[in-house]
């Protein structure tokens, strides 16, 4: 790519961004959108600008993880200055590290302290601090108490039990006139969310497995995973809207908070936008954990969670990381917990009475939260999002119809060994 080239694609980025280069403020940070998630860091933001004195352009990001990871590895190679504060998922460290500051060098050692050593570890590559964790996530299922009380229905605890009710639910509804009930919706559109998803399918299975292993061994062609995504298969059109295979977390929140689906799998944040006035199924929410593959399954939530790096190209690093360790102090990590159901990444915040109040089940499925199953991002490093995107595009395409789970999975495994070669 020629420079010319290479500034039109900045600009065509930094306008698709929303970047205001009229009046520059004095730090740039880029954060999702997704639900109140902009408005939420754009308070915390404004903060800390009053009590700094400094100010902060505060652009969003895509929704699709998959997009954003893109979107920032064209910002990042081309060495742009345009963002100082980056939110970077919790399965890219390992891939975006060489353009990321080592905060330890920048940051106080108690900024550090109190927070899941399982998210500092994973955000430390090399022996340097790449990120701090803002907010943790995993994946949760939602259920709607009214409906299963209506028809009488326990909260379903395998995967075939959940197809059953909502079936059950799904037709009972739409003859009573609700032509527009589903059972289930969930992240179906061929991206990161979909890994997340499929994870949880087939590692709730008794030998499904995590796709990579601990060990680097490709184990995702397994009868387990083949029951996993064939179970999967049959729900689309059935149980689930065709359209969900285009949803990310925002389209299945549309159609469940709308009151159009008994069952939903989504992160955390979904509750207090389930929970808020305008909301059509306010009061009538349970969340619990996600169903297990078959009676002798287990219960399996993907980790998810987002961190707050500076990049390397900033021209402004030691304001940068004062405003990172601001946004992910115990302060606003309260207010993101209160306001909008953010997991904290503080092991405190789990016991705090007001955090609890908010959002009763931080405290019931705690255990959930901290045992959450990773990716397999750490094992596979620079690979991680050819994995992830092979992953995803064959569930997609096992969804579709338009192959069978066993060959889908078969040719995965050669495509992940092909990645592979010799070493991740
Ligand atoms: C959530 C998770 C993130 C994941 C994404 C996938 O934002 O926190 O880790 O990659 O969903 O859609």
């Amino acid at each position: 790519m020629t420079p010319r080239q290479l500034l039109a694609t900045l600009t065509f980025i930094g306008t698709a961004m929303g970047f205001t280069h009229a009046q520059a403020a004095d730090l740039t940070i880029s954060c999702g959108a997704v639900g109140a998630e902009l408005q939420l860091c754009k308070d915390g933001v404004a903060i800390w600008e009053k009590r700094s004195g400094h100010s902060v352009d505060v652009v969003s990001t895509p929704n699709s993880s998959t997009e954003r990871l893109s979107l920032y590895q064209q910002i990042l190679s081309a060495h742009s200055s345009d963002i100082d504060v980056m939110q970077i998922d919790v399965v890219w460290p390992g891939m975006l590290a060489p353009h990321l500051l080592d905060l330890r060098e920048y940051l106080p050692e108690e900024a550090t302290q109190g927070h899941f050593p399982a998210l500092i570890d994973n955000n430390t590559i090399n022996n340097r601090l790449v990120a701090m964790p803002w907010f943790t996530d995993a994946g949760v299922f939602y259920y709607r108490k009214d409906l299963l009380e209506k028809y009488d229905q326990p909260v379903p605890g395998t995967w075939e039990q959940m197809t059953e009710t909502a079936r059950i639910i799904q037709q009972g509804e739409r003859e009573a006139g609700n032509s527009g009930m589903w059972g289930y919706v969930f992240q179906g559109r061929a991206y990161e969310g979909l890994t997340c998803n499929a994870l949880e399918w087939i590692d709730s299975y008794p030998q499904g497995d995590t796709i990579v292993n601990e060990d680097g061994e490709i184990t995702i062609d397994n009868a387990d995973a083949a029951r996993a995504l064939t179970l999967a298969q049959s729900w689309i059109g059935d149980i689930v809207p065709q359209g969900a295979l285009n949803y990310t977390e925002e389209e299945a929140r549309g159609v469940f908070q709308s009151g159009n689906a008994v069952f939903m799998r989504n992160w955390p944040y979904a509750w207090a936008l389930a929970q808020s006035d305008n909301s059509e199924i306010k009061g009538k929410v349970g969340v619990g954990v996600l169903p297990k593959g078959g009676d002798n399954g287990q219960h399996v939530a993907a980790l998810g969670g987002w961190n707050l790096a500076v990049s390397k190209y900033s021209d402004s690093p030691e304001l940068a990381a004062e405003l990172v360790a601001y946004l992910t102090s115990p302060e606003e990590q309260k207010r993101r917990a209160i306001e909008a159901s953010y997991n904290p990444t503080i092991e405190s915040l789990y016991q705090d009475q007001e955090v609890l109040a908010a959002t009763p089940f931080f405290g019931t499925l705690y255990e959930t939260f901290v045992n959450g199953v990773p990716r397999p991002s750490a094992v596979t490093g620079d690979n991680y999002s050819r994995v992830s995107n092979a992953f995803f595009n064959t569930v997609h395409e096992v969804l579709s119809g338009n192959t069978s789970a066993e060959q889908g999975l078969e040719s995965l495994e050669s495509e992940l060994t092909r990645i592979k070669r010799r070493r991740w």
